[in-house]
């Protein structure tokens, strides 16, 4: 057994959770090439065409490096006053499976990366018990920028920033999204349904098959719901492997 096997299965133990076999090598990251790589995903040319320099155009026709630099830049909202900088996502640009959490935290804030603090150190636990580096998913936010004092995202915010995620989205084309928590689940799929009858279902998000589980937050505080993640992860894995 290789190290991170050994590991994998130390962390499994840890969650008090059971192994779990993948039947494909790497589920997490498309292995074919850009072009063939999304088969059962939309028809159309998944890059938009190349912007002439300096005028980047539209969010939802931008390449990944305007795309970047337009969110590093974002005064859609006030929060862009408050942030250290923004947090724009990160790990494979060709993931399979797609984790969008709320909005940044302190942490997050200062590091400019997504889930670093201790949720996040959870959620690299859960990626690696599913037998995933952190770098083999996509992971994001709703929001880019954190909410002062770590309030709840709010509409206005969520509608000025949910554009670049709907972006980032059609350039990755995931197999399927994972909402983590209520605000994630509810700034997605514009509902107020507890998270408890989210759970379960196989849903979507802009035509990208969807599923809904505790945020790695929640889970430090309820760590008995650990194993309705685990369920819920593998029902994503089924909703992927089903495509
Ligand atoms: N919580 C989130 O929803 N996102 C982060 O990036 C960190 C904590």
């Amino acid at each position: 057994m290789n190290p991170q096997e050994i590991r994998r299965r130390q962390y499994l133990a840890a969650m008090g959770i059971p192994v779990w076999e993948s039947r494909t090598p790497s589920v997490a990251t498309q292995v074919s090439s850009p072009q063939t790589a999304n088969a059962g995903g939309p028809t159309e040319s998944p890059m938009p065409p190349a912007p002439s320099p300096g005028t980047p155009g539209p969010v939802s026709a931008m390449g990944w490096e305007d795309l970047e630099q337009v969110v590093r830049t974002c005064r859609r909202c006030g929060l862009h006053s408050t942030r250290t900088q923004t947090v724009f996502g990160t790990g494979s640009r060709r993931a399979r499976w797609l984790f969008v959490g709320e909005a940044p935290g302190a942490e997050e804030d200062r590091q400019g990366e997504p889930f670093v603090g201790r949720a996040g150190q959870l959620l690299n636990a859960m990626l690696l018990a599913m037998g995933f580096k952190r770098e083999d998913v996509y992971i994001a936010n709703v929001l880019k920028c954190r909410p002062p004092n770590n309030r709840d995202p709010q509409a206005e915010e969520v509608l000025q920033c949910e554009p670049y995620l709907l972006r980032q989205i059609e350039l990755i084309d995931p197999g399927v999204i994972v909402a983590l928590g209520r605000h994630a689940a509810h700034s997605l799929l514009k509902t107020e349904m507890a998270l408890g009858k989210l759970r379960g279902q196989r849903l979507s998000y802009h035509g990208t098959p969807m599923v809904v589980t505790y945020h790695p937050a929640y889970l430090l505080r309820n760590p008995v719901d650990k194993r309705k993640v685990w369920d819920d992860l593998c029902l994503a894995r089924d909703v992927l492997e089903s495509q």
